[in-house]
């Protein structure tokens, strides 16, 4: 049993999918996100230079906010520095990759698959890897997205411009066939409806929010984690913090997640 809060990160407001999962599947914990709204995206950047960034996240919600567990909200900082923060930290650090690899692999009926992601994640080849990890006999086509982050960011998450530049990034993996989809950041949940109508009805749009927070359940009861006080009450206390504007973060975030974020926090980098 451990009452210190659960602690999370994206570049932005992506891991708030994440984040809405995890609130509605544990409503008894205490939750930190902190969205690197100052610095993103991610996507563009050398890999090195995200895993130093998820690094000082890491240690900001541990030596800051005390946190009991870190799950990485976000495909770029998972790809970069997965290994890197389990290797560093001896609490649990959760990712977002294989959460969704499994999620992915669960909805193929024709056993061809597609992944859609920045093109820092796409490049790292993880998604590569973690399917062929899986061993299953899957075709895998993936393709980068970039500007999709940038859209949601400003709110935009749908319309005519987003919707012309689905239609020309997605294309690789509407023409390998494949029926299931996986959103491989996790800003792209919020544009499924312009990518669910470019892809078509029959194609299954998969995201690692649910799977990841399933993930993060059992290593609480596992490791002895899960929260004592409150219990059964629901009212886990979420903070947010931002590093970039935080009003901004409250108004769209408010649109995004819903009313659990009241008031955000402000982080500057030095
Ligand atoms: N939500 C991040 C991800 O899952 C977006 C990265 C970015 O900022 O480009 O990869």
């Amino acid at each position: 049993m451990d009452d210190r809060p659960i602690g999370m990160f994206d570049s932005g407001f992506g891991g708030l999918t994440v984040a809405r999962a995890l609130i509605d599947l544990l409503p008894d914990e205490d939750l930190v996100y902190f969205g690197d709204t100052g610095r993103y995206p991610y996507g563009p950047r050398p890999l090195d230079e995200v895993r130093e960034f998820a690094r000082q996240i890491t240690r900001l919600l541990i030596d800051r906010h005390n946190v009991k567990m870190v799950v990485v909200a976000c495909n770029n900082a998972s790809a970069a520095a997965l290994d890197a923060l389990r290797f560093e930290h001896d609490i649990p650090v959760v990712g977002v990759i294989d959460p969704g690899v499994r999620a992915l692999l669960a909805a193929t009926r024709n056993h061809r698959v597609g992944v859609i992601a920045t093109v820092g994640t796409v490049g790292s080849g993880a998604y590569q890897r973690a399917v062929r990890a899986t061993r299953a006999p899957v075709h895998l086509q993936c393709a980068a997205c970039p500007g999709f982050v940038e859209f949601v960011e400003r709110g935009e998450t749908r319309g005519e411009d987003v919707h012309v530049l689905a239609e020309r990034l997605v294309a690789p993996v509407r023409e390998a066939d494949v029926d299931a989809l996986l959103l491989g950041c996790t800003h792209y949940p919020f544009l499924a409806h312009t990518i669910g109508d470019v892809m078509g009805r029959d194609v299954v749009l998969v995201s690692s929010a649910d799977e990841t927070a399933f993930e993060v359940r059992s290593i609480l009861a596992d490791t002895g984690l899960v929260r004592r006080s409150g219990r059964g009450t629901g009212k886990g206390k979420h903070t947010f913090v931002s590093s970039g504007d935080v009003e901004w973060f409250k108004r769209l975030g408010g649109r995004l997640l819903g009313p659990e974020i009241d008031d955000v926090g402000s982080h500057q980098w030095d």
